[in-house]
């Protein structure tokens, strides 16, 4: 029970890589907020199955690119739980499309979610998150390719990197600040529109010959939510099975 007493509030929970994060903090003894923005029978199925496991968990539904969403976010994880101690920012969209065929809408969603969102949490915690906490920012290992059609996606996960950095030395009481970099993982954003032999080249493409699954990314995060990893800040933590 590596997370006991701990409160965490996972962004885009629903599905994919931040169910499988709530899921495991969860089992390793944390409270969890489960937190998504359209998908609430979804949402309610991760606490469901946390809950049967022996589990706490909660879901509150909030657009984390909205301001005032974010604040109700944190204030009624506070209310519920009584402190955060820990937030993983894993809510985030993909638009796969070459530069001359996004739209303006394209664009915007991808900056909207992906980093005003942390912008938004990130306000937040500042003042709200517990001290000694942990952040948790997802990023992509995109950033440090040049994939056609990433362009917007991995400019939007760039900045995710930057905050993170930055961020890390401005906040202060004991809080580290990490962001994680996933390789391609088996998640609806990731197969979504892909053919059966563009998910095997990508797949080729690290060292293991197969795609992430969530869980690969969650074990991860339960190691840079607890006190074990106190001592790394400010970093990008590749979890790409040596893709790049
Ligand atoms: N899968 C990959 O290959 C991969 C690789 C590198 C990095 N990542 C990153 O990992 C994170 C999770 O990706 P995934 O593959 O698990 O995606 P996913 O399966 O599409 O799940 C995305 C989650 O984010 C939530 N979400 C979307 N917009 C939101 C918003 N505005 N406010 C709050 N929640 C929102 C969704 O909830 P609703 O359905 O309720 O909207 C859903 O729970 C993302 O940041 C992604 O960029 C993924």
């Amino acid at each position: 029970m590596k997370l006991a007493e701990k409160v965490i509030i996972v962004t885009g929970a629903s599905k994919g890589i931040g169910k499988e994060i709530a899921s495991l903090l969860a089992s390793n003894g944390a409270k969890v907020i489960v937190n998504y923005a359209n998908s609430t029978a979804e949402a309610d199925d991760v606490v469901a199955s946390i809950v049967k496991n022996g589990g706490t968990a909660t879901a509150i539904k909030a657009d984390v690119s909205q301001r005032e969403q974010v604040t109700q976010l944190f204030n009624k994880a506070i209310e519920t739980y009584g402190k955060v101690d820990v937030l993983v920012n894993n809510a985030g969209v993909m638009i796969s499309k070459k530069i001359k065929d996004n739209t303006q809408d394209d664009f915007n969603k991808q900056f909207d979610v992906n980093v005003k969102g942390i912008f938004n949490t990130l306000q937040e915690a500042d003042s709200k998150l517990a001290d000694n906490g942990n952040i948790i920012n997802i990023s992509s290992s995109t950033v440090k390719l040049m994939f056609p059609t990433y362009a917007l996606y991995s400019a939007s996960k760039a900045a995710v990197e930057q905050m993170t950095r930055v961020f890390s030395k401005e906040i202060g009481r004991g809080i580290s600040v990490n962001a994680l970099a996933p390789g391609a993982t088996e998640t609806e954003l990731f197969l979504k529109g892909k053919s059966q032999e563009t998910i095997d080249k990508l797949s080729a493409m690290n060292a293991f010959n197969r795609l992430a699954k969530p869980i690969d990314i969650a074990k991860v995060v339960l190691f840079l939510a607890s006190d074990d990893s106190k001592w790394i800040s400010g970093q990008v933590i590749g979890a790409n099975g040596a893709l790049v």
